[in-house]
Parts: structure tokens; sequence; C-alpha cells
């Protein structure tokens, strides 16, 4: 398999402007090397504030690094590209176009031919399930469906590398493990290389090819775990639990809490 994102000594100090002329510095992310093999899934786990949406928003070129390398089919990244496609979060659609013209936008922005646009717009509205809602806009969207249109516009334009950050933290949690099964879906038939950052143990275990569990800040990568479970995965199995359990103790050990108070606001 080929190498599709390479990340080799990446750090990020943050400079924080403390007023009358003073700086400080904090450092999200010390040290890091990661590599992601064309067609995988990986996922970066860690607590929250180790670093994991610095990382990823750095390979979006969304923000400058302070040292290292970071190279997508080789070339390094220090901007954004429609070579990546982003996921956030917070939905990040444009209110004022409805779900078709957000889908659209990246393909104006590639420059897929206009005839072209409608085809490629309902593949992709079908691929997420919102048959029907094509002229909604945003705001009359649940968060579940506006996460639908999130993941596809960053896949319309086809993109080599999806980027979503704890896409489907704000969602209740039957939404969320509806979407969950949907990206499996979706990467199953696209194959496209996906980094997924999460803090939920059970999702990295559910999508996964590889988890990289990252340190508390600075964020450093403590181990790269591959989930060997056939999909779609049982959440209720034995092997299930024992990797849920594995990641578990490697992040309460770096933390200095019980395994098991990880489970509970999971
Ligand atoms: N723009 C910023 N300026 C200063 N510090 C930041 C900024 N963004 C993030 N940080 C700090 O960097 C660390 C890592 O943040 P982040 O990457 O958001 O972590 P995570 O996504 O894992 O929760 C945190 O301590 C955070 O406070
Ligand atoms: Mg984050």
């Amino acid at each position: 398999m080929r190498e599709k994102l390479v990340i080799r000594g990446l750090h990020k100090a943050y400079t924080i402007n403390e007023g009358f002329g003073r700086t400080s510095s904090v450092v999200a992310l010390q040290d890091v090397s990661l590599r992601v093999q064309e067609g995988e899934f990986m996922t970066l786990l860690g607590p929250s504030g180790c670093g994991k949406s610095t990382l990823l928003m750095i390979v979006a070129g969304l923000y400058p690094k302070t040292a290292g390398e970071v190279l997508l089919d080789g070339c390094p990244i220090d901007r954004p590209g429609l070579d990546r496609g982003v996921v956030f979060q917070e939905f990040a659609l444009f209110p004022w176009l409805s779900v078709k013209n957000n889908i659209r936008f990246g393909l104006q922005m590639k420059g897929v031919p206009r005839e072209e646009h409608d085809r490629i717009i309902r593949g992709f509205v079908e691929l997420v399930g919102l048959e029907g809602f094509e002229d909604i806009y945003p705001h009359r969207l649940s968060g579940g469906m506006k996460q639908r249109v999130g993941i596809a516009r960053a896949l319309a334009y086809d993109p080599e590398l999806l980027l979503l950050d704890e896409p489907f933290g704000a969602l209740d949690a039957q939404t969320r493990a509806s979407l969950q099964r949907m990206l499996v879906g979706i990467w199953e038939k696209t194959r496209k290389t996906v980094l997924f950052v999460t803090h939920s143990i059970r999702e990295a275990v559910f999508l996964s090819d590889k988890v990289c569990v990252l340190t508390a800040r600075p964020g450093r990568v403590l181990d790269v775990v591959p989930i060997e479970l056939p999909r779609p995965r049982n959440m209720l199995s034995a092997e299930f639990f024992d990797y849920e359990r594995r990641l578990a103790g490697l992040i309460s050990g770096q933390l200095g809490i019980e395994a098991q108070d990880l489970f509970i606001t999971d």
C-alpha cells in the first residue's frame, strides 16, 4: 500500500498575547510522527485539549506549524486545498446556500464542468440519505442532517484525504450511532483515506483501521493500535470491549485516572 499522509517531527506552539507587550507560549504538539496508508481509516484519539484539532487543522492547511513536515502524496502541505475535504463538529455549512448548493460549492471551486454538477450532487445526496431535502436551507435541518450535508460537501469534489474533527460530537446518541454506521458504509464504498478525530473510545473502535492515541498536552503519539475486527462491528461483543479496555488503559495510564472513569462520559 502507498503512503498517503506522512507527518514527521511535527511541533506546534501557540503564542499567546498576555497584553502589556508580554507573550507566552503553549506547546500543543511535540514531535508527532504518523503515517497513513492510502485507503486507511486512521483515528486520532486523546483527551480534550491534547492537540487533536490542532493536528487536524495543520493537515487541513488552516493552521501554520512551528516545525516538522506534513506531506500529502509526497507534497508538503502549507495551505488549504481541494485535495483535502474537511468536516467540523460545528457543521460549518453556508447558511445562505441550499443543501444542493452547499454540495455544489466544492465542485465550482474545483472547476468541475457545470453540466456534471447535478449528476454528482444527486449521487452524494443519495449517499448520505438526503433525498428530498436538496432545496432546503441549513437552518431547517437537524444536527444529524447538517452533518450529512457536511460529509457530502467534503466528498463531492473527490479529495485525496477526508479530515473529520469530532463530526458527531454535538449529536444525540442515536443520531450519532446512525451517522457512524453511515460513515463506515461510505468509507467502504469510496475507500477514501480518512483522518478522524474523536475523544470517544467507542467511536474510535467502531470506525477505525488504526487508532493513534495521543498523550495529554503537549500531544505526542503514545501508541498506534490496529483494530482487527470485521465490519460492521458489534459494540456489544467481547472482542470490541477488549479493544475499548485496552485503549482506556492507555489513556488513563498517562492521565493518572481509573480506566473505568473514561466510560462514564462516552
Ligand atoms: N488558537 C489558539 N491559541 C492558543 N492556544 C490554543 C489555540 N488553539 C488551541 N490551543 C491550545 O492548544 C491545546 C490543544 O488544543 P486542541 O488542538 O484544540 O485540543 P483538542 O482538539 O485535542 O481538544 C489546548 O491546550 C488549547 O488550549
Ligand atoms: Mg478539538
